[in-house]
């Protein structure tokens, strides 16, 4: 049982806490970067393809500053194409195709800010210096009016730490945590792809959905990314943590076909009783993804992020929304009290033994869902036995390259 499983000890952490080299340690330098009129659009992208649409209920419940709307997708088109090029290639900084650099200083170049959350925002850099020179990457900014807020720059820190500690294929690279002051950022590999939210939003909006085949892969990942976090048998993480923001807009799906799980802004360390430390009765979460007993305040097992990976689950197969409605207030309700319609009412198609599936994994009650991620990853591929339904990285490349915008444009 896992929950007997003793806590590995802490490896030494790959992890880098740097502040010599960079020069983004003044706010001015980032509102000169936002303010430099670079429109990125890729040689031979469409006119329109950059504008990302997606407006899907994600609402991130922050006590300060609530985020509306999902945040636009940050895929660099240059990496559009890189399912069939060289690792080495798609090493290579994109900033050049992007025309004039938006700032340039020290170890990175900011190139241009890709999203911004309740929390934080999201930028596309290069890596002028040091290990990661020559590489494009994310760096994701704790928002300057939340540094007076000491939880939320405990919680940035612990979300740096978390994502350098835990290293899967199911995961993003997090190379580093830099601060100086009040500046504070992490340094994450840059994803090429587009996330899950986005993906079924594009796909919605054509009247389709996402194949069979690409839906059971990308599930596949994203059930394997928690199998790890939360330290189900055979789990090689150094800590077992609970994500707390199971979403489509935190899981993004590459050029290649990977599945990648994002945003341990949320993320909870395990005790070793298999829950978190009391909750301090503050809302946290995107609301149409959170479980119950999130909604309630209560403590959280890792089943908390099961029924929010079934509420993920439920949307896909369904292809609509699940929870979402016009208020918080409604979501949150419905959390509580809407049992999920039956998945074959909303898809006939659907396959034998999902609809049971579906149902565990999302009981209101946490002792009546699966007890693991792991578990619930093998019902998900019996079903996909019992369809002979083929499943795989490639069926993911294909709809991401489908249904992916060919550009990226900077937040304005
Ligand atoms: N490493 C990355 N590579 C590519 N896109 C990313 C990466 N990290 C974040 N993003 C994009 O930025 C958005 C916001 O990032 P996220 O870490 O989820 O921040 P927040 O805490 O604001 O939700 C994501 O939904 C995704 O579109
Ligand atoms: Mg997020």
């Amino acid at each position: 049982m896992r929950h007997d499983r003793p806590n590995k000890p802490r490896p030494e952490l790959p992890f880098l806490i740097g502040e010599a080299e960079s020069e983004l340690w003044s706010d001015e330098a980032w509102d000169a970067a936002l303010a430099q009129p670079v429109e990125i659009s890729q040689p031979g992208a469409r006119k329109k393809a950059g504008t990302h649409g997606g407006p899907q209920a994600q609402d991130k419940t922050h006590p300060s500053a609530p985020n509306p709307f999902a945040p636009p997708s940050p895929v660099a088109e240059a990496l559009s194409r890189s399912a069939s090029e060289s690792g080495e290639a798609r090493r290579k900084p994109i900033s050049g195709r992007f025309g004039k650099p938006a700032f340039d200083a020290g170890e990175f170049r900011l190139v241009a800010r890709l999203a911004t959350g309740g929390m934080s925002e999201v930028w596309l850099a290069d890596a002028l210096q040091g290990e990661l020179a020559g590489q494009t990457v994310v760096l994701k900014r704790l928002l300057p009016a939340l540094r007076a807020d000491e939880g939320s720059v405990e919680r940035f820190r612990a979300e740096a730490l978390l994502g350098a500690a835990l290293r899967h294929e199911n995961l993003a690279v997090t190379f580093g945590l830099r601060e100086r002051g009040l500046e504070l950022f992490l340094v994450q590999e840059l994803l090429g792809g587009e996330t899950l939210g986005l993906l079924a939003a594009a796909a919605r909006k054509r009247n389709e959905r996402l194949s069979l085949a690409a839906l059971l892969h990308a599930a596949d990942g994203l059930l394997a990314a928690l199998a790890f976090l939360h330290g189900d048998g055979g789990s090689q993480a150094p800590v077992r943590v609970i994500h707390g923001d199971v979403n489509p807009d935190n899981v993004v799906c590459t050029f290649d076909g990977g599945v990648k799980l994002i945003d341990f802004g949320l993320a909870q360390t395990l005790r070793p009783d298999g829950t978190v430390a009391s909750p301090d009765g503050a809302l946290r979460g995107t609301p149409a993804y959170m479980s119950p007993e999130q909604v309630k305040s209560r403590p959280l097992s890792a089943r908390s992020d099961l029924f929010s990976a079934g509420v993920v689950l439920w949307e896909l197969f369904a292809n609509r929304p699940l929870f979402a409605a016009e208020s918080e207030f409604e979501t949150l309700r419905r959390v509580l009290n809407l049992t999920a319609p039956p998945l074959r009412a909303v898809w006939p198609h659907s396959p034998t033994g999902l609809e049971r599936l579906l149902v565990r994994a999302l009981a209101k009650g946490p002792a009546q869902r699966f007890s693991t991620a792991s578990e619930l990853r093998e019902s998900l591929r019996q079903v996909a036995r019992q369809q002979a339904a083929a499943s795989g990285p490639d069926a993911l490349a294909a709809e991401v390259i489908r249904l992916a915008p060919k550009g990226v444009k900077a937040e304005r």
